[in-house]
């Protein structure tokens, strides 16, 4: 019988673009999607992915950026859940805080959100060349493990793509190394492909797409590429 299967090859092309911290996980992940063994056919499922901007200024550019990804995504065909951070306050990650009074709520429901998915569509400002705190504490109260759970539960087999947008003309590119670096240390496999776009305050047309062809293009595509991402990996099954 003739197999369908994802060629080993392919997904390892793109694992090799990742840095070498993330690696291993990246590798051993797709080892075992690609060797688990069942029928021949696929069965082809809507990828699901979860979607957030790591800002809660009202007039975020990096919320308008997610949005055109995550139109890729689902014209891509991804199941795409997008979620404001704004909805989900939470106090400055604190173990003595933790120790007394648990994982916060909206921190629960959060990492419920995180279980649910398998692609993670991150839109990072940079503040000071690096992460926002808004962004690191959400990543920090996720983390956080329930008694009985797997360390790190909520990052397990999870594929990301990052993008950026920012006034400077870097467009927070150095931020996402930060990003890209945590993410890859909790076992995310972060994608090679990302977009960042600068000069934002004056990018963005007033419907919120960007105002140059090529970059809507980029941004569309790299929601269509996580949402491919994730479908091969977890049709596999
Ligand atoms: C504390 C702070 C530090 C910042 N540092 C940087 C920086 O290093 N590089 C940069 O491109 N923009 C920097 N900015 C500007 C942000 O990129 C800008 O405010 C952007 O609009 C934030 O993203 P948002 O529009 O999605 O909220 C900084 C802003 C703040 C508040």
């Amino acid at each position: 019988m003739e197999s369908v299967r994802p060629t080993p090859s392919s997904v390892e092309f793109q694992v090799h673009l990742i840095e070498s911290r993330t690696l291993s996980h990246a590798y051993s992940f797709c080892r075992a999607k690609l060797s688990t063994p069942g029928p021949e056919r696929i069965v082809m499922s809507s990828p699901k992915i979860l979607a957030f901007a790591g800002s809660t200024r009202k007039n975020s550019y990096n919320r308008k950026l997610v949005q055109l990804a995550v139109a890729g995504a689902r014209a891509a065909g991804a199941t795409v859940t997008v979620v404001e951070l704004a909805d989900y306050p939470l106090p400055l990650m604190d173990e003595d805080l933790q120790e007394s009074s648990g994982i916060p709520a909206n921190a629960k429901k959060l990492k419920q959100l995180f279980l649910e998915n398998d692609g993670l569509l991150i839109a990072a400002p940079e503040y000071n060349s690096s992460i926002t705190p808004l962004l690191k504490n959400v990543i920090d109260w996720v983390s956080r493990s329930e008694p009985g759970e797997g360390s790190l539960a909520a990052y397990a087999n999870k594929t990301a793509v990052l993008c950026s947008a920012s006034p400077s003309g870097w467009g927070g590119l150095r931020g996402l190394v930060h990003v890209r670096s945590i993410l890859g240390n909790i076992g995310v496999v972060v994608l090679p492909d990302q977009v960042c776009i600068s000069r934002a305050f004056e990018a963005f047309n007033p419907d919120g797409s960007l105002k140059e062809a090529k970059q809507q293009a980029s941004i569309e595509k790299l929601g269509a590429t996580l949402s491919a991402f994730v479908g091969k990996l977890t049709d596999h099954k």
